[in-house]
Formats: C-alpha cells, sequence, structure tokens
C-alpha cells in the first residue's frame, strides 16, 4: 500500500477523489497526511471527515520558501510519505521538496501544458481562444508546471463556454487523470528516462500512456 502526502490550498475536489479511490479499493494506497497553507480551507474539512490526519502548516511562518519546504518535509517524513501530491497547491516547491522525494513529487494543472501554466489556466485557455484544453499531470520540478509530463486529457471548449463551466468540466478530467497517475506510482510502472541534453522523459509499461480526451 502506497503512503500519500497530499498538499492543499483550497477546496480540496482533487484530494476529494484521492480519498474516495483509496476507500473504495480502486486505488492501494493511504493517505497519511493532508498539509494545507491556508486555515479554513474545504480540503482540511475533507481531511477530517475520511478521519485523515491534516496540518495547516503556513508559509507565512517560515522566512524562505527553503525553510517553508523543510517543514513540509519533516512532517512529510513524519507521516512517512512515500509519494507527495500537489492537488490545488498554489505555491513554488524548491529543491528541497524536490530531493527529499525525488521523482516522487506530482502536480496536477488545468490545461494542456506547456500551453497556460501559471494561475487559472482555464481562464487562460479561454482568454487565447484555443477549441481544445484539459489537464495534465506532471512531475514537479523546480520551474513553474515545468516537470515531465505523466499524462493529459482533453477537454474541448464549447460556444457559450465561461471560465466556470469550462473549469467545471477540466475538473472532473483532473480527477480521473490524478487517480490514474497515482495508481501508476503504487503499481511500480513508472519509469523516468534522464538523457544528457534531452528533457526527463516520462514511460508508463515502457510506453507513452499520456493522453485520453472525454470527446465520445
Ligand atoms: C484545480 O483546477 C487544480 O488543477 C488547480 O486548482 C484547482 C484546485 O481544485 N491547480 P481542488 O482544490 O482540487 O478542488
Amino acid at each position: 500500500m502506497l503512503s500519500l502526502g497530499v498538499l492543499c490550498s483550497g477546496s480540496g475536489t482533487n484530494l476529494q477523489a484521492i480519498l474516495d479511490a483509496c476507500a473504495s479499493g480502486e486505488l492501494d494506497a493511504r493517505v497519511k497526511l493532508v498539509l494545507c497553507n491556508k486555515p479554513a480551507v474545504m480540503a482540511l474539512e475533507r481531511a477530517k471527515r475520511a478521519g485523515v490526519p491534516s496540518r495547516v502548516l503556513s508559509h507565512r511562518d517560515a522566512p524562505s520558501r527553503e525553510e517553508y519546504d523543510a517543514v513540509l518535509v519533516t512532517a512529510l517524513r513524519e507521516a512517512g510519505v512515500e509519494l507527495v501530491v500537489l492537488a490545488g497547491f498554489l505555491r513554488l516547491v524548491t529543491p528541497v521538496l524536490l530531493e527529499a522525494f525525488p521523482d516522487r513529487v506530482i502536480n496536477i494543472h488545468p490545461a494542456l501544458l506547456p500551453s497556460f501554466p501559471g494561475l487559472d489556466g482555464q481562464q487562460q485557455a479561454l482568454a487565447y481562444g484555443v477549441t481544445i484544453t484539459g489537464c495534465t499531470v506532471h512531475l514537479v520540478d523546480a520551474g513553474m508546471d515545468t516537470g515531465p509530463i505523466l499524462a493529459q486529457a482533453a477537454v474541448p471548449v464549447l460556444d457559450g463556454d465561461d471560465r466556470d463551466t469550462l473549469a467545471r468540466r477540466v475538473l472532473r478530467q483532473e480527477h480521473r487523470l490524478l487517480v490514474e497517475v497515482i495508481r501508476w506510482f503504487v503499481e511500480g510502472r513508472v519509469w523516468v528516462e534522464r538523457a544528457e541534453g534531452q528533457r526527463p522523459r516520462v514511460w508508463v509499461d515502457g510506453r507513452r500512456r499520456a493522453f485520453w480526451s472525454d470527446e465520445p
């Protein structure tokens, strides 16, 4: 059984998808700790309801990003976490966290990277006028949404979409995609290829199983 640590900043619907998949047995994993950088967010309530330990660790209490990450690492290690999932965690992480969990920190982003990194990928996609957007689960590196891509799901932008209708449809795919990728880690099927002068590439069962679409 894989021990997960989930980092959140807000509503925690991705956390909920993970908790549900663990509870139903779909994932042979357990959330050992939920960490939030903000108090009184819905993610904390979700952890409480699921009987999962949670902590608020405010970045405002740490003098630097590195020192904040050192606090996160201590908490995650104490909880015995093996895979760190950034699920709506609105902070950039540093090598302090990444080196403590090499190739074991993943993030969900609500756009098809490398398009529309950073905040509000859904609004960025809408404003740009793309007809297909989606979500990406990637390994985290020290950049903003720049790490090697694990999996992507495509979501069409429909006539009449506004930010919220689009975000809702993207979110449904986020929940599916994130749970699927965590399963790959649970089953030990992820391999990261690093070649000189190239971006690292992720393989699952020796293949690039990186794409699906919610189109029928
Ligand atoms: C998701 O769209 C996630 O991709 C983005 O922030 C949103 C968080 O949603 N980074 P939730 O907290 O999981 O409900």
